[in-house]
């Protein structure tokens, strides 16, 4: 794990370096945790209540029941407080009103061609038997369009740390990739302007550098695209103005209960991506060990 850690930060580190992108020591600091906690969540089963450190033997038992180890609940103590994944779906979508499956469809019928891109997926659904009947997650979705995955439907994924080894035809993880930098897409065959919804569940609300990744979303999203996530109730303004400097404007927004913050849906009602020049950092990357 402390090597899976040291070469997942340095994989960012180099991802961020490229775009020339320059991070803060208190982002960096709350990247490396993330990273430790990602690690640790993919031992576990999805949606697994993982009881706080504070209370060591309750997070003891559940770490030596989930791993089937003693060794790795107790290094599990120098790794982690409670962090657990659901799974990766689309539920803050749904409790939106909004069906990703049907959105999917329109988009086809529309452009004969889906593209989606989900931000901080984990394990994208891929980990949990894989729903036949219900498209709600990256992994139920590829099944659902199998005939078509790969020539008319696409869908990408990014994370901190990679979390599969193998992916059905069509489904493409982009490990190291932080919400701020998603830039980096460009450079891996994800074209400016070519994705249709970009979703993200709990994931972007833990980026600190809004513009950043408003701005790399907004050039990726496609003519009419949609952009879902959810973030912090305080800085629901701040989002509004990033997002209409893209010609996104919020066609929805919802408070949701405990710590799930808003959940706005953008919609593109213009597109200045094609006067936009590339945005480049001045500083280069530092790194904070
Ligand atoms: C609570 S989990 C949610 C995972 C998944 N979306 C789900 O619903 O199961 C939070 C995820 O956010 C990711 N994350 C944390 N900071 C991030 C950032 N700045 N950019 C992108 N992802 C980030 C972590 O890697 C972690 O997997």
């Amino acid at each position: 794990m402390f090597f899976q850690a040291a070469v997942a930060r340095q994989e960012l580190a180099r991802h961020l370096a490229t775009l020339n992108y320059s991070i803060s020591s208190a982002a960096w600091q709350k990247l490396c945790m993330a990273i430790k906690r990602d690690l640790q969540a993919k031992r576990l089963r999805p949606n697994v209540p993982v009881p706080s450190r504070r209370n060591p033997v309750a997070f003891y038992r559940t770490m030596v029941r989930e791993t089937g180890s003693v060794g790795q609940a107790i290094a599990a103590f120098a790794h982690d407080g409670a962090w657990t994944s659901s799974g990766g779906s689309f539920r803050l979508a749904t409790t939106m009103g909004i069906d990703i499956y049907e959105e999917a469809e329109r988009f086809l019928e529309l452009k004969q061609r889906f593209t989606f891109l989900e931000i901080g997926a984990a394990w994208a659904g891929f980990r949990t038997p894989i729903s036949r009947h219900k498209c709600n997650d990256i992994a139920s979705m590829s099944d659902v369009f199998a005939d078509e995955m790969g020539q008319r439907v696409f869908l990408h994924f990014t994370n901190l740390t990679p979390w599969h080894e193998a992916l059905p035809e069509g489904v493409y993880e982009h490990p190291y990739v932080t919400a701020a930098g998603l830039r980096l897409l460009e450079r891996q065959g994800v074209a400016r302007g070519s994705v249709d919804i970009i979703y993200s569940q709990a994931a972007v609300y833990f980026e600190t550098d809004h513009a950043s990744f408003m701005t790399s979303a907004g050039r990726l999203l496609s003519e009419d695209g949609v952009l879902i996530f959810n973030h912090r109730p305080e800085i629901a303004a701040e989002l509004d103005v990033l997002a209409a400097q893209m010609g996104l404007l919020p066609s929805k927004r919802m408070h949701l209960e405990g710590m799930n913050g808003d959940v706005v849906r953008y919609q593109r009602k213009h597109n200045p991506i094609a006067q936009m020049p590339i945005l480049a950092a001045d500083h280069p990357i530092q790194i904070y060990a």
